[in-house]
């Protein structure tokens, strides 16, 4: 990769500041003074200095997001803020994305990487990598509601989902309203409310739990992200 990439990609700046950086003599590779922006680097390999100190490159970024409702699970959009609207200047330096979509109005675990064979990975429909979501449910779920889903639902085009596991966590006869877990092998297009749909329900309220053994941190607000650590990463990757 050139130099004045990867150090753009680091955070140090635009390309052109990372030019002025190396036209002043700050950066060494394998203690050389490299002036040239054009100049190849391997940074598994070379030993890179700025200003003398070594630079920690990391080729991959992941972060976990408490994404919140109003906000758009995609790199741009001309009417909505995206989730990477949430992110720090320096964290999107490196181009991470959304892995999947959340519903506008869903809020929850989303996880962003520029690792893009992770994400091909979770994403893939052969691998079933479940999801687990929190809802609020108008209805009353029932025990007949759990027995369908474990056997496929027939959504409005036909489509005959995978078997997916319905819990029952409360239901409010005066409200006529339900809350329940529910994970998904799949990842169609507002999937859950289809299927709640199919059983004549409305899901009120959608969150996010978990994306295989990536669990969403109870101690993220809404709106707010942080690196997933090294244990989380591998489990991901397992
Ligand atoms: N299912 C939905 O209906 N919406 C989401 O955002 C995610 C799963």
């Amino acid at each position: 990769m050139r130099i004045d990439k990867l150090l753009a990609h680091s955070g140090l700046g635009t390309r052109k500041e990372v030019k002025k950086l190396l036209k002043a003599s700050m950066i060494e590779i394998n203690s050389e003074v490299i002036k040239d922006p054009k100049t190849q680097v391997d940074p598994d390999v070379d030993v890179i200095l700025i200003a003398g100190e070594a630079l920690d490159y990391q080729e991959f970024v992941y972060f976990m997001l408490n994404k919140p409702a109003g906000v758009i699970s995609a790199t741009e959009d001309d009417m909505h803020e995206t989730v990477l609207d949430l992110l720090q200047p320096s964290d999107i330096v490196q181009e991470p994305h959304p892995v999947g979509r959340l519903d506008i109005d869903t809020e929850g675990l989303l996880l962003l990487t520029n690792d893009g064979a992770l994400t091909h990975r979770l994403l893939s429909p052969k691998r079933h990598v479940d999801k687990t979501y929190f809802a609020e449910i108008e209805g009353l779920v029932s025990d007949k509601d759990i027995t369908q889903f474990k056997e496929g639902v027939t959504l409005a085009d036909d489509y005959v989902t995978m078997p997916a596991e319905l819990t029952i966590l409360s239901i409010d006869e005066e409200t006529q309203t339900s809350k329940v877990e529910i994970t998904i092998q799949e990842g169609k297009f507002h999937q859950v409310k289809r299927m709640f749909h199919a059983v004549g329900k409305d899901v009120l309220y959608l969150k996010r739990l978990s994306m295989g053994k990536l669990t969403l941190d109870p101690h993220l607000e809404l709106g707010a992200y942080r690196e997933c650590t090294k244990a989380e990463i591998a489990q991901l990757k397992a």
